[in-house]
């Protein structure tokens, strides 16, 4: 195995795979992202998934409300989405302004449209491992193993965080009985006593945290496997912006197996991700009886198995 786990040959075989389909069924995947006011963070992660879309096919049209809007007009602008045969895939940017109820907004988007998997439906039937669409960054996190041929059945895999985007349906995805899953997970976060312990036991330590260098040497096995979520925006020694992972790539760099790097890994993958669920949303849409995520899984797999 590679000892540096980049993204980017996964994100290309998703890519690949996305617009295939796109020209073969002739789709016309489009989603709406919805965002209230203009959080720079957030503007600037919508700005990256727009500029994917037409390399694939597909199209990313943006529905910015004003920052003052109410919940009632984010609502008015989803169920119009909803409704809308031409829209596959809906997406609301977080973080929402003060006063709007996540739960609300997530339950009020048709699952048939979930791409970002963040209404109940969707997280439930990932639950009962009857997935529909999962959240993105899991999925990229799952696909990353399935590629490099991580397989964590068995392991003792530690996951940093408890959010309902990444910590809790990642450490659901890999409690899944099938294939590269069937882990033994422990899940950490802020009140978690003897976190360096646990860490130490972990054979696979996934981090998404969200804390700049959190996860040091002293706090991983020998040999482990370091999968790094977080992206944390930090200044350089020259007072630049950089972006840098929870894990001190530098320091853990020997004594782990392999490791993802911050940029170039996780990250990386989640767009591709994101786009298969508007392709499959646009197949569900057609009645084509076509599963994205088993053909991507297979074309992963061929990469660990030659
Ligand atoms: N690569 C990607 O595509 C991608 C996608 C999404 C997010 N991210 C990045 O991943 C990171 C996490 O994102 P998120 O949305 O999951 O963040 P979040 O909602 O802020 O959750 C952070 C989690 O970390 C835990 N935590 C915070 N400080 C801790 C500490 N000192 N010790 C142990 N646990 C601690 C929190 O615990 P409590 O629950 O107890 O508060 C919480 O569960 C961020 O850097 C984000 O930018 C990357």
């Amino acid at each position: 195995m590679e000892k540096k786990l980049i993204g980017k040959p996964i994100a290309s075989v998703i890519n690949k795979i996305n617009k295939d389909l796109v020209q073969e069924h002739e789709l016309s995947p489009k989603m709406v992202l919805i965002q209230v006011g203009e959080d720079p963070a957030s503007s600037y992660y919508v700005q990256s998934i727009i500029k994917t879309a037409a390399k694939l096919g597909c199209e990313a049209e943006l529905l910015t409300l004003a920052a003052d809007a109410g919940q009632e007009e984010l609502l008015g602008t989803i169920y119009m989405a909803n409704q809308n045969p031409d829209i596959h895939g809906i997406m609301v940017q977080k973080p929402l302004p003060k006063g709007f109820e996540e739960h609300i907004i997530n339950e009020k988007i048709d699952p048939m449209k979930d791409i970002d998997a963040l209404n109940p439906v969707n997280l439930g039937l990932m639950l009962m491992e009857n997935e529909r669409f999962v959240p993105c960054t899991p999925a990229a996190v799952y696909y990353l193993m399935r590629y490099y041929g991580i397989d964590p059945a068995g392991k003792n895999l530690v996951i940093l965080g408890r959010s309902n985007v990444v910590g809790k349906p990642l450490a659901n995805m890999l409690l899944w009985k099938r294939a590269f899953a069937n882990a033994t997970v422990t899940v950490c976060h802020s009140r978690t006593k003897n976190i360096e312990e646990i860490c130490q036991n972990a054979d696979i330590l996934i981090s998404a945290i969200g804390i700049a260098h959190f996860v040091k040497e002293e706090m991983i096995k020998e040999k482990a496997i370091i999968i790094d979520v977080g992206i944390n925006k930090i200044k350089d020694a020259s007072g630049e912006d950089i972006f840098v992972g929870d894990v001190d790539f530098e320091a853990c760099y020997d004594k782990a197996l392999a490791l993802t790097p911050v940029p170039g890994g996780i990250g990386r993958i989640t767009t591709a991700v994101l786009y298969s669920h508007l392709v499959q949303s646009a197949l569900f849409a057609r009645n084509i009886n076509k599963n994205v995520d088993e053909l991507i899984n297979i074309k992963l797999s061929e990469n660990h198995e030659k």
